[in-house]
């Protein structure tokens, strides 16, 4: 793992964007695994800060969000297709049908999961994943003690996930508790990942991340086991290092 630690969520931003701007700019043609929530906001908005200025553009990119919350309609404003959206894909050059994200409304899971997988391998494999982390050091939607070799599912959201995602709904209760998410394993076949945390509420997911033992009860905790991870995070996420 490569730790670099940044001043502040601007500079963390920065710097992600950097990192997939040379990845863009290397590979036009790359396949890039996204993450929702509100830590990469910062990267969109300077990726398309970038792409106005001519810097880079997405007309060849092929993308694969890790996680759609279950029984969420594409355009309700708390999906993640309409995040995307609204935070990237609707500012750049990309086309429309090389975004996948898992569709939440699908009639049988198990043949979206398995679909999903597919699209992966067949647009060749993710070439670089975003990837924020949860407070419960969860990846995607993998939640504590999810099994290291699944694969894309279902899973159930923890209880520490919903209240931290309550923010984004107008009540606790309207959170879903299921959500479709590429498994572990999904994310370590990806060539590189890149891993951005900022905050204080971060800082102990972070230490266990990077220092802790490898195991199921701290999810992040298997990129160690990657062989090219970049991790950035602020000072307030690096308290405890
Ligand atoms: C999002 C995702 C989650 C988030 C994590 C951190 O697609 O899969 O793992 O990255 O919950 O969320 P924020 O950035 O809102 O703190």
């Amino acid at each position: 793992m490569q730790l670099e630690i940044v001043k502040d969520y601007d500079a963390l931003s920065k710097k992600a964007a950097y990192i997939l701007a040379s990845q863009i700019i290397l590979k036009p043609k790359s396949v890039l695994g996204l993450a929702t929530g509100s830590t990469p906001i910062g990267t969109y908005n300077e990726l398309i800060h970038m792409y106005k200025n001519g810097i880079i553009n997405f007309s060849g990119i092929t993308t694969f969000n890790l996680d759609e919350y279950y029984g969420l309609n594409v355009n309700d404003k708390q999906s993640y297709h309409y995040f995307m959206e609204q935070h990237l894909f609707n500012n750049i050059d990309i086309k429309k049908e090389n975004i996948h994200i898992p569709n939440g409304k699908a009639n049988n899971m198990d043949v979206e999961c398995q679909q999903y997988e597919n699209s992966i391998k067949e647009a060749g494999g993710i070439d670089l994943q975003l990837l924020g982390i949860g407070q419960n050091g969860h990846i995607g939607f993998n939640e504590p003690n999810e099994k290291f070799e699944a694969l894309t599912h279902l899973v159930n959201l923890d209880t520490d996930t919903i209240e931290a995602n309550a923010r984004f709904f107008d009540s606790i209760d309207k959170v879903p508790t299921q959500a479709i998410s590429m498994g572990i394993k999904t994310i370590m076949q990806s060539n590189k990942i890149l891993l951005l945390a900022s905050g204080e509420n971060k800082a102990e997911a972070v230490y266990k991340m990077i220092k802790g033992n490898i195991t199921p009860e701290l999810p992040a905790s298997v990129l160690q086991l990657h062989s090219d991870v970049v991790v950035i995070v602020d000072e307030a996420a690096a308290t405890l290092l």
